[in-house]
């Protein structure tokens, strides 16, 4: 491919992550000092010291800036209406959460025309962008009846590949009475309709939402027709999501707030040697957005890396339990409550998503790997958590271009 039809090159870059480990310094963020990246067609072509960097177009200049691979956001409801502020409200005033209001906001998107849906989308992918997230995994869920849970998820791929059919969010209102009619309306008719619109598929396993032998049932249906498997789990209390998902195969179980010792077991027993070292096949996707505004007790990120379990960090960008779009406000949240090291959250924004979204083509700058990066305002990862609330993105690239 030629050179000079619209290379670029980023260079002067001070700390590069490429997440490719055993390259420059070491370790899993395969830091390199003094770098240069070429990017050509949407894609990362080379990867190098600035010095022997080839010519090309365009330069963007970090001026001895860190450059990291745009993060990777495998959790966020972005397809609703309305606002939950004053529950917000209330919480900080000492009401507890317990997804109720959940549908309060299926009325509101119910009620909404696809514009309306649309233009939150946009507004929240294109929030969350200049914040530096390149990738984003967008459920439906708030719909909950066969037309609109296919029209939130019609209107989710608009924006992403990694679309998830969350029809078994809560039993909506009107089939109080009658869970099991609604499971099967939801592995039926519903199904169907979300089906060739969703690339994933998702049950809120949880007292009060849906319970074992129904989320099994439902996610099971999923996998028939094609659909890769994640869980909310054990966010509230402890609970069967996290083995579930692990029987299941799942790509990722998600909140993992209140884990036995058991569940951290069956999580630690899908390791597998990837070619970067043993990693679980099953992630553990960690949400401390919805810690922060549910005001509850942080996941043990510690007690899972300790014990080998691949961890991710995501937004769950959602108008109840967490509504923020910001991957570094969960990096910083990460490590300031949770444990982690300012390289392992870093990992875990960026090829940690992507490993949970099973994708190897993002959370990574080597050659061949999406052109997704981010130039910081700061010399090193370690400013994502050290200057919280700072706006640190100066520059995105997302497949190679600025947007
Ligand atoms: O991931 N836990 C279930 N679903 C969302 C919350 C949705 C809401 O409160 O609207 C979550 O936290
Ligand atoms: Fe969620």
């Amino acid at each position: 491919m030629p050179r000079d039809t619209g290379s670029l090159l980023v260079t002067n870059i001070g700390e590069l992550v490429t997440n490719v480990p055993g390259t420059g310094a070491g370790g899993p963020l395969g830091l390199r000092r003094n770098a240069a990246v070429l990017v050509e067609d949407g894609q990362v072509a080379w990867v190098g010291p600035a010095r022997d960097a080839p010519a090309a177009d365009r330069r963007i200049d970090a001026d001895g800036a860190a450059v990291l691979p745009g993060f990777v956001d495998s959790h966020a409801h972005l397809v609703f209406a309305g606002d939950r502020a004053a529950e917000f409200a209330a919480r900080m005033a000492g009401q507890p959460y317990t997804g109720g209001g959940i549908r309060t906001t299926v009325g509101a998107t119910r009620a909404a025309p696809d514009d309306e849906l649309r233009a939150t989308v946009a507004r929240l992918r294109g929030e969350a962008l200049r914040q530096g997230t390149t990738t984003i995994e967008i459920k439906s869920g708030y719909g909950l009846t066969v037309a609109d849970e296919a029209r939130s998820l019609r209107i989710a791929a608009e924006f992403t590949e990694d679309t998830t059919f969350l029809g078994a969010h809560v039993v909506p209102a009107e089939y109080a009475d009658r869970p099991d009619d609604y499971v099967g309306m939801v592995c039926g008719p519903m199904l169907a309709a979300a089906a060739p619109y969703a690339r994933w598929i998702d049950v809120f396993c949880e007292r009060g939402a849906f319970d074992v032998d129904h989320a099994r049932a439902i996610l099971a249906c999923g996998q028939a027709v094609g659909l890769g498997v994640r869980v909310h789990a054990n966010q509230l209390g402890p609970g069967p999501g996290v083995q579930l998902g692990v029987e299941l195969g799942a790509a990722s179980v998600d909140h993992c707030t209140h884990l036995s010792d058991a569940d951290v077991d069956a999580l630690a027993s899908t390791t597998t040697d990837w070619v970067s070292g043993p990693e679980t096949t099953t992630v553990a996707t960690l949400l401390p957005g919805a810690e922060f505004s549910t005001r509850s007790p942080y996941p043990d990120a510690r007690r899972l890396l300790d014990a080998g379990v691949t961890v991710a960090l995501a937004t769950d960008c959602n108008p109840g339990s967490s509504y923020t779009s910001s991957m570094p406000f969960c990096i910083a949240l990460a490590v300031r409550e949770m444990r982690m090291t300012p390289a392992e959250a870093v990992w875990a924004a960026t090829a940690g998503g992507a490993r949970a979204l099973r994708r190897d083509d993002v959370g990574v700058l080597r050659p061949g790997a999406r052109a997704d990066l981010i130039v910081l305002d700061a010399p090193s990862h370690l400013h994502l958590a050290y200057r919280p609330g700072v706006p640190l993105i100066r520059h995105v690239l997302h497949n190679g271009v600025m947007p």
